[in-house]
């Protein structure tokens, strides 16, 4: 039978994973993959997890399963995190998912689930398994206009333009903050604007937030996706812990649903969906998450250090663009000080990329995202040095 396997198309993040793995360099630079670094390039794990990690270890006596929608002090606290009091509690359901994708994938099942012919709108670009898994599912994609390569920021007109043009009843893929790969973010007002637009054209958001913390602040980060949840009747969002918890490995994610009245209903789909695809979904790092959300010393200590990373990649970007705007004499890429999140594009072509991955060890995906956290903070000349040799 395996011969009947067709070759799969290759997601460029993960392929550039495996290519800088096999680069026997030393001076090698990663700033692929979104991953967290410290200044010495680790990635640690946060202090709030250990102590919480070893809390779970004193007292954990069973290892038997919690229940298809997995913890749910940890859905709830997921709720909280994202939607603040934007939204009453009792309108809100949600399931444990395994990591952000496993979130984003429930949710598309139960968008596939709900209304087979709605058409699921992602933002041109957005991350690569958005688009994956929507046309593995058989789902129909479309793309509304995001980034302005011009100016390095949104096309505003051209997303409500295109948005505009979603018939009643499908769904817009919106990313809650720090837009993957671009870093160019809506404003507040922005937010406004588009949640006027969906709820006169009937069109339902998705949300998908997996660096809330990376942005402005843990608090300022969620600042649209709550102004729309407290307005529009129905929202979906999938929520990551991988990066603000720094829980990468331990897949901790959670699908969440705000419903007009069908709570019960959207439950049930939610459990089913788990049920089908994995059955328990893993409780590890949710439960880490739960004790630190129900400990004040250590959910205050956890938002100490996703402010210090925070602060710390915006030092990054500042740093780089101002070696860049010294070694190219010019203000192309001032940008990169202005977006916000873990990731920006540098705007540079496919031969400019791979020329700084062959002549300089210096790995970013095809489409020239960089992993801010990944800049090195004493080789930033160096760095715009290649950077401004490959133009
Ligand atoms: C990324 O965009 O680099 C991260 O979300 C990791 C991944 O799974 O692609």
């Amino acid at each position: 039978m395996f011969e009947n396997l067709k070759p799969q198309p290759e997601d460029k993040i993960i392929k550039m994973i495996g290519m800088f793995a096999a680069d026997p360099r030393d001076d090698k630079l990663d700033l692929g993959v979104g991953v967290y670094k410290d200044a010495s390039g680790n990635t640690p794990v946060m202090r709030a997890v250990k102590r919480a990690e070893a809390r779970l270890l004193e007292s954990q006596d069973t290892k038997k399963y919690v229940g298809l929608l997995g913890n749910l002090e940890f859905v709830d606290g997921m709720r909280e995190l994202v939607l603040g009091g934007s939204v009453a509690s009792s309108r809100v359901t949600g399931a444990q998912t395994p990591g952000g994708t496993g979130a984003i994938r429930q949710i598309f099942e139960l968008i596939n689930m709900a209304t087979p012919d709605a058409t699921v709108w992602i933002s041109d670009p957005s991350w690569p398994n958005h688009e994956a898994i929507l046309k593995y599912l058989g789902m129909k994609v479309g793309k509304y206009r995001y980034f302005d390569e011009a100016t390095c920021g949104v096309d505003f007109d051209g997303m409500m333009t295109d948005l505009d043009g979603a018939a009643a009843g499908d769904v817009i893929l919106l990313h809650g903050c720090c837009h993957n790969p671009t870093g160019a973010n809506i404003t507040v007002e922005q937010w406004g604007a588009v949640t006027e637009l969906l709820m006169s054209k009937n069109l339902t958001p998705m949300i998908d937030i997996a660096y809330q913390g990376f942005g402005d602040g843990l608090e300022e980060d969620a600042a649209g996706v709550r102004l729309m949840a407290a307005r529009v009747p129905e929202m979906l969002i999938a929520a990551s812990c991988s990066k603000n918890f720094g829980l990468y490995r331990d897949r901790v994610g959670a699908a969440l649903a705000v419903c007009k009245d069908e709570v019960a209903l959207t439950k049930g789909a939610l459990a089913t969906l788990n049920r089908m695809n994995f059955s328990f979904p893993p409780d590890h790092g949710a439960t880490v998450v739960t004790i630190i959300m129900g400990d004040p010393e250590l959910r205050a200590d956890w938002m100490a250090e996703v402010e210090s990373m925070r602060v710390s990649m915006l030092e990054l970007r500042s740093g780089l663009a101002d070696a860049l705007r010294r070694e190219t004499n010019s203000d192309r890429f001032d940008f990169v000080a202005d977006h916000r999140g873990m990731f920006s594009r540098l705007g540079l072509t496919t031969p400019q990329v791979d020329k700084l991955r062959d002549d300089y060890g210096i790995y970013m995906v095809g489409d020239s995202r960089f992993n801010v956290a990944g800049l090195p903070a004493d080789g930033l000349d160096d760095l715009a040095k290649a950077i401004a040799a490959v133009l």
